[in-house]
């Protein structure tokens, strides 16, 4: 513990006392009264950590399973005024009488506020009330369902397996106790409730003004993270819990998966047809079925001889298999079943208060659990990869980790069930299911995602996880669960997956074309088009619904999918600068609208199934997609690019309006995408996979405009320490032309292109590049063509009409 986080410990522990009192540690303050202490301190300029004790009793241990202790301790010596204290960009006020909270900008606009009666305590529960001032809307939460903004609505936090889920389902897979808010007068704010207990919090659904935050037990711990903007919140939040690691570049690539592929024939069959189908693909997934009796960590021999041979089979096709390895493993004493053994000698399982081990029925019968919140339990789980990884497996997926359990009414484990706790702060003791419930399957990923990294340690893990608590995104990438092949499942994976990034979870993924009930061909080939552009791209069914790979609807669907498929692929250069981005920033990959454009938050479109990948395309399905009417794209003003033509879209603009209007009709092949006018889009030529060379240049999109830039990153796709490159590419307007510049690059990575083909949009009229030779230009796309060898150093071309 710093120094300064043992002063706040110590005035926390002395406060509980009834007399009111302030107290002023130099990065916050303390104010008690009879009903609780109070204590705010300030992490950074920007985000404030509040801990409430009640009056009497003891102060909780500084412990955390979100937030890393380095980050606890940081802290930001604040400047003392009346009634609380200023930090270099927020107020904080606390009364004394009441423990109203208050934080605002420095122009004194209020950020978030307390109401009276701001606590009240239940025996160990406890509820906090906020403001909720008119217009304010909310977002995150992680994967929760209902509407997109959570104004009016109320979630219970309680990570649940929520097969056939709808919209009215809660709660579903996730917990993550973050919420942010924006549209209020300081600006966005995010509040994160560092919590793992059963919480719930409700955005004004029993009294419309009012969002209550409440949990059954544990301690009041929660940050608020200011803005101003969404994107600063987020990236906050992200400094936070932990940025998510930039996953290695097969990831980004198609996936293939079915509950299951039942033997190594039919996975054989699959690469086969998917190759023969010229359907880009990375990753063929291996379900359940291909342990044997559904026992994690075995094989089924009869049906997969030999996984070796079969990864490396399909290795030398392009293909990756990732395989299912579920957190339960079999009670099968005395049958040689070796997770199930060594677990028992170095007592990894759960117990009963008796003592006794814990069984239950998941998947393969009768079942144990690892003790995840234990460190030696978290090593030993994560040795038990080392066959698959030396077999070639390349990632992994824990899925059931809510923890779901078979044939119980609750879907899980008794809440006394006993956990280990042994290290992030806490004190080593036991603690009940109640406290460890939510972070179970998050510490599953993590022991997952360590293991890994101990077995290959310059190799970027790649995990995929069900449930998770908040920092999840340092261990997996997820996906949304068990969906339904309907429409609105359509919707709702959009704005899951929105949420999702908000709440510092890049990436995720949707079972396409939803995994239970079967697609009509429409609505399949529409969503592979739409999750074309989302993180995760997986087509994923369940063992009963109708076959679901992108061929299964005939040659026309086919052809369309295979088309989206492949712009998913010729745009991997933008995706890994943005996942790149990710890493570093904490921005999201897929955006809603207003995350750049807070301008279009007033826009007059419904914008509930539009998003940004990254900050340069638009992607505009219809609000309602399963609709043939033509509706309209909101634009964040004039200059964008129609991303399939290439052409500058002529939209309607009101005077003064920050915003341009496009109407759509919709047809079944064409997803609406568009450019923002400025943006430098870097795309390559078409593979089948990611793990081959692309053969030509490296293909850069100008799209002339204000802001004109793009991002190159680029590095061998899988090392975690490597070389790499990153280099800007700008553009600047001038009456006769358009300047083109190359930064100089950083790092030495030598990538595949050797050459650049730049194409200019929107140009009219004759072209001429300075020190270039065959400039072509074509006047009915609007563009002028050339090519020049790669850019490592700082080089300036200007294309001029004469
Ligand atoms: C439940 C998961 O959500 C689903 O994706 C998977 O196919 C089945 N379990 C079987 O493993």
């Amino acid at each position: 513990m710093t120094r300064t986080a043992l002063i706040m410990a110590a005035c926390l522990a002395a406060l509980a006392s009834p007399a009111p009192a302030q107290n002023s540690p130099p990065n916050g303050t303390i104010t008690s009264n009879d009903t609780a202490s109070v204590s705010v301190s300030a992490l950074t300029d920007s985000i404030l950590r509040v801990r409430v004790v009640k009056t009497g009793s003891e102060a909780p241990e500084d412990a955390s399973w979100a937030v890393s202790s380095a980050v606890r301790g940081k802290s930001v010596k604040v400047r003392r005024v009346p009634g609380g204290f200023q930090t270099g960009s927020l107020s904080v006020r606390i009364d004394p009488a009441t423990l109203r909270l208050t934080v605002a900008d420095l122009e004194g606009r209020t950020i978030v506020d307390d109401v009276s009666g701001s606590m009240s305590f239940e025996g160990s529960r406890f509820t906090l009330r906020k403001a909720m001032p008119t217009g304010e809307q909310y977002y995150g939460l992680g994967d929760k369902t209902g509407p997109f903004n959570r104004r009016g609505a109320s979630y219970v936090n309680w990570t649940t397996d929520a097969w056939g889920f709808d919209r009215a389902t809660d709660p579903i897979y996730k917990s993550i106790p973050f919420y942010i808010a924006t549209g209020g007068p300081g600006g966005a704010y995010g509040l994160f409730l560092d919590n793992t207990w059963r919480s719930a919090f409700d955005f004004g659904h029993r009294d419309q003004n009012v969002l209550e935050i409440s949990a059954d037990g544990g301690p009041i711990d929660y940050y608020v993270v200011a803005g101003p903007t969404v994107a600063d919140v987020v990236r906050r939040y992200t400094d936070l819990t932990g940025k998510a690691p930039l996953p290695p570049r097969w990831g980004l690539g198609y996936q293939q998966s079915r509950y299951s592929y039942m033997n190594a024939t039919e996975v054989r069959e699959i690469a086969n047809r998917l190759r023969a189908d010229r359907i880009p693909t990375d990753v063929i997934w291996l379900d359940i079925d291909f342990q044997d009796r559904n026992r994690p960590f075995s094989t089924n021999t009869k049906t997969f001889p030999d996984l070796k041979e079969l990864a490396r089979d399909v290795g030398k096709d392009g293909f990756k298999l990732v395989a299912i390895t579920d957190l339960h493993i079999a009670h099968a004493p005395n049958e040689g079943y070796a997770p199930y053994d060594s677990g028992i000698a170095g007592d990894h399982f759960l117990k009963n208060p008796d003592g006794s081990l814990y069984v239950a029925p998941v998947w393969p019968g009768p079942s144990v659990f690892p003790d995840f919140t234990r460190k030696a339990s978290r090593d030993w789980w994560g040795g038990l990869y080392k066959p698959f990884v030396d077999d070639g497996i390349a990632g992994f997926w824990n899925d059931m980790n809510e923890p779901a359990i078979f044939e119980t009414p609750t879907k899980t484990m008794p809440l006394e069930t006993v956990h280990r706790i042994d290290d992030d702060g806490f004190a080593p003791r036991t603690a009940n299911h109640s406290e460890v419930h939510n972070v179970y399957g998050m510490e599953n990923g993590r022991a997952t995602y360590e293991g890994l990294l101990k077995l290959r340690p310059n190799v970027r893990p790649f995990v995929m996880t069900r449930a998770m608590f908040a920092g999840g995104q340092k261990f997996a990438v997820t996906w949304t669960g068990d969906n339904n092949s309907t429409w609105d499942h359509l919707k709702l994976a959009v704005q899951q997956m929105l949420n999702l990034g908000l709440s510092g979870v890049a990436w995720s993924g949707a079972d396409i074309p939803g995994f239970i009930g079967g697609a009509s061909p429409e609505l399949a080939t529409r969503w592979y088009e739409i999750a074309a552009f989302t993180p995760i791209y997986r087509g994923h069914a369940a063992n009963d619904a109708p076959r679901a790979e992108p061929w299964i609807d005939g040659p026309e669907h086919l052809a369309i999918r295979r088309r989206y498929i492949g712009e998913r692929y010729r745009l991997m250069p933008y995706l890994y600068a943005v996942a790149e981005q990710n890493a570093r920033t904490g921005d999201p990959f897929m955006r809603p609208t207003f995350y750049d454009y807070p301008e279009l938050a007033k826009a007059p479109c419904d914008q509930s199934m539009a998003f940004t990948l990254g900050r340069d395309l638009l992607v505009a399905p219809s609000p309602k997609p399963e609709s043939t009417y033509a509706y309209n794209v909101c634009m964040p003003g004039p200059g964008w690019f129609d991303y399939w033509s290439g052409l500058p879209v002529l939209g309607e603009r009101k005077p003064d309006a920050p915003f341009e209007v496009v109407r759509e009709t919709p047809t079944l092949d064409r997803l609406p995408v568009f450019v923002r006018g400025g943006a430098i889009v870097p795309r390559q030529p078409l593979t089948q996979t990611t793990s081959v060379m692309p053969n030509g240049p490296l293909e850069l999109h100008v799209y002339p405009g204000q802001d004109c830039s793009g991002q190159l990153y680029w590095d061998d796709g899988v090392s975690i320490r490597g070389d790499s490159l990153r280099q800007t590419v700008r553009c600047t307007l001038g009456k006769d032309g358009i300047m083109l510049h190359f930064d100089k690059r950083e790092g030495s990575f030598r990538p595949w292109w050797k050459q650049i083909a730049v194409t200019v949009h929107g140009w009219t009229g004759p072209a001429k590049v300075r020190g270039v030779a065959g400039v072509e230009t074509d006047a009915e796309r609007r563009t002028v063509r050339f090519v020049i060898p790669d850019q490592k150093r700082a080089s300036d071309f200007v294309l001029s009409r004469f």
